[in-house]
């Protein structure tokens, strides 16, 4: 990363305070024009969750970005041409844009245990991305998750720091590859500690020592850094009641100076926003921590006037200012993007074919597949003959979006089919394989009948959701965790807290309708697999005890036919959990723990009956 040092030495000796200080800020799209970007010397803009331009086509986000980056090179009297970087969250295939492949989530991920096809993987999601004429995910997130209450469980690949580890270097290379026209910039997200707060609370405090979070949340962020991530996003968390968006010990001691980090950290969405009452204050926190590019969506004329004003007055050193621009200049030399031709001039935007392409359905097909974990397989049910006559019911049956879970398409996920076109449905997969089977007209197994019907696969499990709207907890404990000492108030008042999925991890008080209709079916003399889409663990005994077979599909994404794969047997089942599964609420069991009793531990999954399963390897 030095080898651009004297040209970005000569760029800043021509910029002013006015042009570094807008390379460091970062609004949402809906918040700024190109003529903005080009007037107050814009060093990025991104879109949230489900913001996105016009229809939502691939040349849509083409010509969206080509605006900005125009503005943003268009060099006069008064502004330096110097390129914006455009962001996304692409976390699971680059799910914002309609169409595209969506990737099962981290978590399924995780049960493969496959580096290779995470690079695989990341290769597919940069040629998606790059072929909107974007730059740069906010990808991959790193969070070793310790606690399944939390809304973003499923955004981590497991509690094991060594699986995470292991993936992080090779999602890393499949997006940033040559820094040519197929790749993009990762980022390693969110610095850290976000998936061990307590009681898994979503921005809530992880209260651990620092051995434990050298132990199990540092090391996936070295080994990002060992393979060239060019950029770091801050968690929004607290580590012993202090937010990692003014932690100077985390930001600069460990990542920048004891880790090497050379690229630059961007802050989470309006993540200074919590450290003061007063704003000028939190960005004087922010940048003095060792914070480079700020996510301030709407606020950013306000950003950029406290930063010049305390450059001036000496409250931020001018050095610190300096070491944020050269970084920020630094990856956008190192990726090539003073170079590149403008976003409508890029090879792959004429390629718009590549966007949502059979290659890529099929990495994503392959993905599924590797993920299922198989928990119960009484009487050898599984794997299914194609003939059987089978009923297929459930929530979670016939519904892409379902399957997909949150970021997709909104900031919160998709519900119907409709909205995820070019992928298939777990029961459009079965179909797919079994034409013979029915689909249950209102999904609750009505029509079951034994003299019809040999077996039913029921599809249950969680709605789609993200961050701290996927939390677990009861109403009012945030109370108890926002005493810690010189702590950032989180609003303690329940209404000011976003309303969380549910208040324990049983689903079937989550989701009394899953239970209702597997025993529905069962009563009936008809024996059950029952498939789970599910952001997390959670307690399932009597989904368990009323299934003779039970498979955690967890969020699989848009090809859901990977799925029917593995039930037919034309594929084995291989995956194995990532996480520990709970058989009570908030006992949170993690491998390592003492007296690990899990009711399915770290690395369980059963596998077929060799003999009956013409399963290839997936
Ligand atoms: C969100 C998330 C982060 C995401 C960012 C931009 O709040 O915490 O993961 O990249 O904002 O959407």
């Amino acid at each position: 990363m030095n080898k651009y040092e004297q040209q970005i030495s000569e760029l800043m000796a021509k910029m002013n305070l006015d042009q570094m200080v807008g390379q460091l800020v970062q609004p949402e799209r809906q918040f700024v024009t190109p003529e903005q970007v080009k007037k107050y010397h814009i060093g990025s803009v991104l879109s949230g969750g489900g913001s996105v331009p016009g229809n939502n086509t691939p040349e849509d986000w083409i010509a969206m970005n080509d605006e900005y980056w125009a503005a943003s090179m268009e060099a006069d009297e008064d502004h330096l041409a110097i390129p914006i970087v455009y962001g996304v969250d692409a976390i699971h295939g680059n799910s914002n844009v309609t169409g595209a492949v969506v990737f099962p989530h981290n978590i399924g991920l995780g049960a493969a245990r496959d580096p290779d096809l995470m690079e695989r993987i990341a290769k597919a999601t940069a040629r998606e991305i790059a072929v909107t004429g974007v730059e740069w995910t906010f990808a991959p997130t790193l969070a070793v998750v310790r606690n399944d209450h939390w809304g973003r469980t499923y955004e981590s690949y497991s509690e094991d720091p060594k699986i995470v580890s292991e993936y992080a270097p090779r999602f890393i290379a499949g997006l940033q590859g040559d820094f040519g026209e197929e790749s993009v910039i990762a980022c390693a997200k969110h610095f850290v500690g976000d998936g061990t707060t307590v009681h898994g609370i979503d921005q809530g405090d992880a209260q651990i020592d620092e051995a434990e979070l050298r132990r199990l949340h540092i090391p996936p962020y070295q080994a990002a850094i060992e393979a060239g991530v060019l950029t770091i996003m801050a968690s929004l968390n607290s580590w012993n009641g202090l937010k990692c968006h003014e932690h100077r010990y985390l930001l600069t001691d460990v990542l920048k100076d004891e880790l090497g980090f050379k690229g630059f950290i961007v802050s989470d969405w309006d993540g200074i926003d919590c450290l003061s009452e007063d704003f000028g204050k939190a960005v004087e926190l922010g940048l003095n921590a060792g914070m480079d590019m700020f996510m301030v969506t709407e606020k950013w004329q306000e950003f950029i006037e406290h930063a010049k004003l305390l450059v001036l007055a000496g409250r931020v050193p001018r050095k610190r200012l300096e070491d944020a621009v050269r970084r920020i200049l630094r990856v956008k030399f190192e990726f090539g993007l003073f170079d590149k031709p403008r976003p409508a001039e890029r090879k792959l935007s004429k390629q718009t074919e590549i966007f949502g392409s059979r290659e890529h359905r099929e990495v994503a097909r392959e993905a599924v597949r590797k993920s299922l974990v198989m928990l119960k397989n009484e009487e050898t049910l599984l794997p299914l003959e194609k003939n059987a006559r089978i009923l297929v019911a459930g929530k979670n049956a016939n519904n892409r979006g379902h399957q997909c879970g949150g970021f997709t398409v909104n900031w919160q996920g998709a519900t119907s089919n409709e909205e995820i076109p070019g992928g298939q449905s777990i029961w459009e997969g079965i179909q797919s394989l079994a034409p013979g089977a029915i689909l249950s007209e209102n999904l609750d197994g009505n029509e079951a009948n034994p003299d019809e019907h040999d077996v039913a696969i029921v599809v249950i499990g969680e709605m789609p959701y993200a961050e701290m709207l996927g939390d677990v907890r009861v109403p009012g404990l945030l109370q108890e965790y926002t005493t810690f000492p010189n702590s950032t108030p989180i609003p303690i008042d329940d209404t000011e807290v976003a309303e969380v999925y549910a208040t324990n991890l049983y689903l079937h008080e989550m989701h009394p309708e899953d239970i209702t209709t597997i025993e529905n079916i069962r009563a009936r003399g008809i024996p059950v697999v029952t498939v789970m889409v599910c952001g997390r663990p959670l307690v399932v005994e009597k989904e368990l005890d009323a299934s003779t077979a039970f498979v955690v599909a967890w969020l699989p994404g848009s090809e859901g036919h990977g799925v029917a794969d593995v039930l037919f047997g034309d594929f084995d089942i291989q995956g194995k959990l990532s996480i520990s599964w709970p058989k009570y609420d908030n006992e949170n069991w993690n491998i390592g723990d003492p007296d690990y009793n899990p009711r399915f531990p770290y690395g369980f999954g059963l596998q077929y009956n060799k003999s009956k399963s013409s399963g290839k390897s997936s």
